[in-house]
């Protein structure tokens, strides 16, 4: 039996040693603020890859990075073999011997073969002779992708995508992504104290950034894919989760109190107090106005993290109005403490006469977005 852990001296019973190859994927562009999160997860060497980053792991490091991530969409164990030679993979200890065929999704790029449906038959073809497989529905997928005739094999560990937390059965018109509220928040550094979301929506920013300051383990509370592996360790993962239970208690951290998100939407609202009451985050006021209404409840020094409306999916005739308004907000309360939004809006930001850095861009569904830190200096117009 080996004991392997990730950081912060969380040791783990476990009695598989093998390690495997694990990319860890996140949206494009944020794999930097990933390779920060994940040096603070495992003591693996990190590689920083485009759509994500690659490590070797134990199983223990994978079960710290599938809970305790909170910026990653998935989690994949990778093989690598030249074609033809699927036979030799180790994929017996993934995939049960007479259980369902995994879903297959094929990508080719500069092979002989780049026929993807071909190229799925043959790996199923493999996989029905060497594991006898079943005719039941799948309850696995494996990645394949050919590039110049080297055959990549990914068996995702991660199951549901890692943004589906389990807390949010409401949501807004424009919801955000977990895992980009998480980036929101960890890009902000929040640590406690006054917090403002007053574009709040379905309460996605406040609850990411108190349950981290609290201590959740982003993954706590759900499943994943390698629970139904056959090598998988069952007992030493169950004591697993209750040793690992909460996540690192964070370094200084502020009373959580002053924590106000407000949207001029009384129905999102609604669904941002069921989405915390079920996320466990308590203490929250949500407040029903307009940000110029709400602006003067807000505690002195407060953080405000926001993901305003842009117009491409809302649909606003005011929006540039609502950006001028922000800028005026701002201005006048120059006692408030970091301002981070996520940005989609194009043009929309130079109406608030403020000036502002990019910290992170990325893709959200395909738009170029940024979180943009607002200084409270206007800039001439
Ligand atoms: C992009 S959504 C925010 C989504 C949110 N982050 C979530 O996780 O659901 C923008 C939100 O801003 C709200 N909103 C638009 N203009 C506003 C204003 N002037 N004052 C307050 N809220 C406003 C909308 O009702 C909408 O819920």
């Amino acid at each position: 039996m080996s004991t392997q852990g990730g950081k912060n001296g969380v040791k783990t019973p476990c009695m598989n040693s093998t390690r495997h190859r694990l990319f860890v994927s996140v949206s494009p562009g944020l794999e930097e603020l990933l390779e920060r999160e994940l040096a603070g997860l495992t003591d693996a060497r990190l590689q920083r890859m485009e759509g994500g980053v690659e490590l070797a792991a134990e199983e223990a490091g994978l079960w710290h990075i599938c809970r305790g991530s909170a910026l990653a969409e998935g989690v994949a164990r990778t093989f690598e073999q030249l074609e033809g030679r699927v036979a030799r993979l180790p994929l017996h200890a993934f995939l049960a011997r007479g259980g369902p065929l995994p879903r297959i999704r094929v990508v080719c790029r500069r092979s002989r073969l780049y026929h993807s449906d071909a190229v799925a038959a043959r790996v199923e073809g493999v996989l029905r002779r060497r594991l006898s497989c079943s005719e039941a529905p799948p309850t696995q997928l494996l990645h394949v992708r050919l590039e110049h005739d080297q055959l990549q094999l990914s068996v995702d560990a991660a199951g549901e995508p890692l943004h589906r937390r389990g807390y949010r059965k409401h949501i807004g018109a424009a919801p955000l992504r977990e895992t980009l509220a998480a980036a929101v928040v960890q890009a902000a550094d929040y640590r406690g104290g006054p917090l403002w979301d007053p574009f709040c929506g379905s309460g996605t920013l406040v609850i990411e950034a108190l349950r981290r300051s609290s201590g959740v383990l982003p993954g706590a509370g759900r499943s994943f894919a390698f629970q139904g592996w056959p090598t998988h360790e069952s007992a030493a993962y169950t004591a697993f989760c209750e040793d690992a239970g909460a996540a690192p208690a964070q370094a200084d951290v502020s009373p959580l109190t002053g924590v106000i998100g407000s949207d001029r939407d009384q129905r999102v609202l609604g669904a941002a107090q069921d989405n915390a009451a079920r996320a466990g985050v308590e203490g929250v006021q949500w407040i029903h106005g307009s940000f110029e209404e709400v602006v003067d409840a807000v505690p002195e020094g407060a953080t405000l993290i926001a993901n305003p409306p842009y117009g491409r999916r809302l649909h606003d005739p005011h929006l540039s109005r609502t950006y001028v308004q922000l800028g005026e907000v701002l201005r006048r309360r120059r006692d408030l403490g970091r301002v981070l939004l996520l940005d989609g809006s194009g043009g929309l930001l130079l109406k608030t006469r403020l000036s502002w850095r990019a910290l992170w861009s990325f893709q959200n569904r395909g738009l170029p977005v940024r979180i943009v830190e607002l200084s409270r200096e206007g800039v001439e117009s």
